[in-house]
C-alpha cells in the first residue's frame, strides 16, 4: 500500500524497508570497522523513536556492546517545539565508557544537544552519534552526525521507529506527507 492515512493525514510511500534495512547494514560494518579496538561500547538508544534502530543495528553489529534507553520529548503532532523535557535520564556510570548514541532523525539538533549535555554532565568524554535520518537545512548545531542512514529535505516522515501524534512507529518502511498538489 502506498498511501495511508495516520490520524487526519495522509502519507505516501518514500523509502522501502529493503532499502532502510541495507542503510541499517551499513551503520553496522562502519560501526563494527571503527569500534573493533573498543571494549564493549554502549548504545544509548533514544527513546521513544529509535526502538527499531536500536533492535535492527544490534542484530547486525556482532562485536561484544550493551545498550541502555534515555527518553526526551520535543516534538508535538509534525512541529518541533524547541523546548526538549527529559522523560527517562541516564543510569549508567558513562565516566569511562565509549558510548554510541542511536537517533531516529536529527532534525534542529535540540534533542541531541540535550543528550550532549547530558552526557558531559556524566563526565563521559567518548561519544559518537548513529541516525537513521538527518535534516541537514533545519540542523542548528556544528557537532558532526558521525553515522547518518540517510539525509532528507525538511520534509515531515513516519515509519520505522518515527510517529506523528504516537500512529506509525511500526511501519517497516517509511513514509513521507503527502501533499495532495505533488
Ligand atoms: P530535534 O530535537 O529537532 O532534532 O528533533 C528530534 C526529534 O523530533 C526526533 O528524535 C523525532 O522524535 C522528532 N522528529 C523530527 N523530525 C521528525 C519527522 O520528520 N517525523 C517524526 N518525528 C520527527
Ligand atoms: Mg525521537
Amino acid at each position: 500500500m502506498d498511501i495511508i492515512q495516520l490520524h487526519d493525514k495522509k502519507f505516501k510511500l518514500y523509502i522501502s524497508e529493503n532499502e532502510i534495512q541495507e542503510m541499517i547494514k551499513s551503520i553496522a560494518k562502519k560501526l563494527e570497522n571503527d569500534y573493533a579496538s573498543f571494549v564493549n561500547p554502549l548504545f544509548l538508544v533514544v527513546l521513544n523513536g529509535s526502538f527499531m534502530f536500536a533492535s535492527d543495528l544490534m542484530k547486525y553489529f556482532k562485536l561484544p556492546c550493551e545498550i541502555s534507553f534515555v527518553r526526551f520529548a520535543s516534538y508535538s503532532g509534525t512541529q518541533t517545539t524547541g523546548n526538549v523535557k527529559e522523560l527517562i535520564g541516564l543510569c549508567e556510570d558513562v565516566s569511562n565508557r565509549t558510548v554510541i548514541i542511536l537517533e531516529d532523525i536529527v532534525d534542529t539538533g535540540h534533542t541531541l544537544e540535550k543528550i550532549i549535555k547530558t552526557l558531559k554532565q556524566h563526565n563521559n568524554k567518548d561519544y559518537r552519534i548513529a541516525s537513521v535520518f538527518f535534516k541537514p537545512n533545519s540542523y542548528q548545531l556544528s557537532h558532526p552526525i558521525h553515522y547518518i542512514g540517510k539525509e532528507i529535505p525538511n520534509d515531515f516522515i513516519v515509519g520505522y521507529g518515527l510517529d506523528y501524534n504516537g500512529l506509525g512507529r511500526n511501519l517497516s518502511s517509511v513514509y513521507v506527507l503527502h501533499s495532495p498538489n505533488s
